[in-house]
């Protein structure tokens, strides 16, 4: 599609918008928590380290291994191993992800185990020679989208190999000690909780094609329930796999033969050398600074990185604290930071071992003086900063864990299988839902996908690369250099945002850790060229349009999972928060 075309859509898209302000100045969350939910539930104080999780018992289970006297690093595999089976819509052994750690002797790490484009992948495969999205042809029934559903769409698993990587460089439990707690909760089974209930739901027509994903979600055909309990007892005997071999649990023997007959079943491309040339890529983690604050994020594949430190830097111009917080003014230059910073995303992002990024340039300062310079008191018109389009939907998909043990040792780490189910393909005989992180390459440059996504160049398709990712796995430092917070969020492109905004409130707005992570966010990724809004009053949403912006209500934004530490003169302690938005729990 033309750009002129592009926007010509976008305008008719806007003109659809119709956004009021509500007399109550914000949503609050709170009130619309899930039966049995309380305030506290997303809250907790201790010194004896934190694990902040989207779920209840995976963040007991890790807790449970830092009581055992296991390091951040043995409770984040933990948490990693359980939550990817209690939320199987979201993150998985199927998938891959992200991990920074900071180790005590104040060394970060950066670990990339996301997926891989697979050996036979090629730039043009999910178009046909109309540039249009091809489907996926299974059973004789064509399904839409290939890079999102089904077989074609799964990239190269890594996280498995991810984090026995960095098992074998920090651990100190035994591996199978922390695969304990995700065994028996796959074993065991869980009660359904709404928000996987209907993810079942608005995945069904996709998993009702694949047998083993129907006979787990749909049994009978129909949608697992709230408070059925969900047993995936071919996912437990996988995790004994790893836990009894580690790596060649996964990545060789009865597991990998039973991906690869699911692959041949589907005529995927995935294949056996793919899974054994997986290989962790450990990065130089990004560092930024904020108004004296150290901030050290993920570098590329993952977009996270370069743009909350280019965004910041851009807010470093302003005083923001006296804007207040979701006033017109503090709303409006938050939108024109995010604006360009994801108009520089969709320009220049993409692997780093197949394009050159300009990283250095886009975390400089002075890149951000450039584009601040543009910034005035009316909205920039996106077409202004244009170059592609990119948009993209939120699904409750991906996770987020932080971690921190008693010592100070402490992880960040963002986890996907990107869509909700992924490529809705359960393999057989394995529990494991297969990822769809094909689809977070451009299908085609300059044309969108499913998601009405344009990239660049910089993120086509190409063997073995690694699809673009916008997971934001951050620490921040406070102004001696100490630890201050760990903190990310699942949630597509708005993942940089969501982390953007928590740190700013911590920093700027002087709130709890609790309130930054619960007020409300905003979203502005460029194209389209309007701000997405949790909640917002009448009047400053007046202010906003007499501006120029164009305004849309949303219901939530991301799901962070946080922590604040405090060093007092008798040592740590730490503050978890889980956000409101969702099934979180910090322990
Ligand atoms: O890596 C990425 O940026 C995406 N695959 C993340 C997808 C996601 O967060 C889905 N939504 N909650």
């Amino acid at each position: 599609m033309r750009i002129a075309s592009l926007l010509l859509l976008i305008v008719f898209q806007l003109s659809c918008v119709n956004f009021h302000g509500s007399s109550k100045s914000e949503t609050n969350f709170f009130s619309n928590l899930r039966e049995g939910r309380s305030r506290e539930d997303f809250h907790k104080v201790s010194s004896d380290g934190m694990v902040a999780s989207a779920h209840a018992e995976s963040s007991r289970i890790g807790k449970e291994i830092l009581l055992a006297g296991g390091n951040a690093v043995d409770a984040a595999i933990a948490t990693s191993f359980a939550i990817s089976v209690l939320r199987p819509q979201s993150t998985g052994i199927g998938g891959g992800g992200f991990m920074l750690v900071h180790n005590t002797d104040a060394n970060i790490t950066a670990y990339d185990f996301r997926e891989r484009a697979p050996g036979r992948a090629t730039r043009d495969m999910f178009v046909d020679g109309d540039g249009k999205a091809l489907s996926f042809t299974y059973n004789g029934k064509a399904i839409p989208n290939a890079s999102v559903n089904g077989h074609l769409a799964v990239g190269t698993p890594g996280l498995v190999a991810g984090l026995i990587h960095v098992h074998e460089k920090f651990g100190s439990l035994p591996l199978n000690v922390l695969l304990r707690g995700a065994i028996e909760l796959a074993r065991d089974g869980f009660v359904v909780y709404p928000d996987l209930a209907d993810a079942i739901v608005e995945r069904r027509e996709v998993l009702l094609q694949f047998e083993d994903s129907r006979r787990l979600f749909l049994p009978g055909g129909q949608p697992l329930r709230v408070g059925e309990k969900l047993v995936q007892a071919d996912l437990a005997w996988t995790l004994e796999q790893i836990a009894e071999r580690g790596l060649a649990g996964f990545y060789d023997g009865p597991v990998c033969d039973r991906l690869m007959h699911e692959m041949a079943l589907g005529r995927g491309i995935l294949q056996r050398e793919d899974l054994t040339n997986y290989r962790v890529k450990m990065r130089d983690a990004l560092v930024g600074s904020y108004r004296g604050h150290r901030v050290v994020s993920m570098p590329p594949p993952s977009s996270g990185g370069v743009h909350v430190i280019e965004m910041l830097n851009m807010l470093s111009h302003f005083d923001v604290k006296s804007m207040g917080f979701s006033t017109v003014e503090s709303i409006h230059l938050l939108a024109e930071v995010m604006k360009r910073a994801y108009a520089d995303r969709a320009q220049y992002l993409g692997d780093p071992d197949f394009v050159a990024v300009p990283i250095e340039r886009l975390i400089s300062k002075s890149h951000a003086s450039a584009w601040v310079k543009s910034i005035t008191n009316q909205a920039t018109p996106a077409e202004e900063l244009a170059r592609i389009e990119k948009e993209r939907t939120e699904s409750p998909s991906t996770t987020h864990i932080s971690v921190v043990d008693k010592n100070g040792m402490a992880v960040s780490t963002t986890q996907t299988i990107n869509y909700t189910f992924g490529s809705g393909v359960v393999a057989r005989g394995t529990g494991i839902v297969l990822n769809d992180e094909m689809d977070d390459f451009s299908i085609k440059p300059g044309v969108p996908n499913v998601f009405g996504l344009v990239g660049s160049e910089a993120n086509a398709v190409a063997a073995n690369k690694t699809m673009l990712s916008s997971m934001s796995p951050t620490f921040v430092f406070d102004n001696n250099g100490k630890l201050l917070l760990v903190v990310g969020s699942p949630g597509g492109p708005r993942i940089i945002n969501a982390t953007l905004q928590t740190i700013v409130n911590v920093i700027d707005h002087d709130m709890s850790l609790l309130d930054a992570v619960h007020r409300m966010r905003i979203h502005h990724q460029w194209l389209p060229d309007v701000i997405r809004i949790e909640s917002l009053s009448d009047e400053t949403a007046e202010g906003l349009k007499a501006r120029g912006h164009h305004l849309e209500k949303i219901t939530s934004i991301g799901d962070v999972q946080a922590i604040k530490v405090q060093h007092t003169s008798s040592g740590m302690s730490f503050e978890g928060v889980s956000d409101t938005r969702s099934n979180g729990q910090p322990r």
